[in-house]
């Protein structure tokens, strides 16, 4: 008898060890993501996080003398001012800044690899954040 019950109360504590451990694990997982994102969501920077990405992925064709298409991403203003066929960042409205399309699309870069789904998301954050140069 006496055995019984403390094999029952051992079980029950491993019951109960095991829901809070569960519990716990899934409060972090949960508690991590948005941490995570609003890292990410607030203050993206052109000089910090947007120019690193045009120059290393775009600057080859799209700056010099004759860069392609007429769209020069050297700097800020030279970005902001578009190609020969217009503007190519509207602030504020990434879905509708062909910038943001082609490289969605995975248009551009021309050649290489795709942007990374991070490099596209950043981009995306600082159109929609006003297209600051910050
Ligand atoms: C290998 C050369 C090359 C690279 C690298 C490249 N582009 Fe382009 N881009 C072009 C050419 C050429 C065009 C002209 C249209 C076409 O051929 O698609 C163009 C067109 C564009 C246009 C359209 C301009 C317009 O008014 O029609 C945008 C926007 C653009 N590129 C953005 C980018 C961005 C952003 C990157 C870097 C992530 C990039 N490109 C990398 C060659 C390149």
């Amino acid at each position: 008898m006496k055995k019984q019950f403390i094999l029952i109360i051992i079980a029950f504590v491993f019951v109960c060890a095991v829901v809070i451990f569960q519990g716990n694990s899934i409060d972090n997982v949960t508690a991590a993501r948005p941490s995570e994102t609003s890292v990410r969501v607030e203050n993206v920077s052109f000089q910090d996080d947007i120019q690193p990405i045009l120059e290393r992925r775009c600057i080859k064709c799209h700056g010099g003398e004759f860069p392609s298409e007429g769209l020069n991403v050297e700097t800020y203003e030279s970005l902001i001012s578009g190609s020969q066929n217009g503007l190519v960042i509207i602030a504020g409205e990434a879905n509708n800044s062909l910038l943001f399309q082609k490289i969605e699309s995975g248009e551009m870069p021309k050649r290489g690899q795709h942007l990374t789904a991070e490099q596209i998301e950043l981009i995306r954050q600082w159109i929609n954040e006003g297209a600051q140069n910050n």
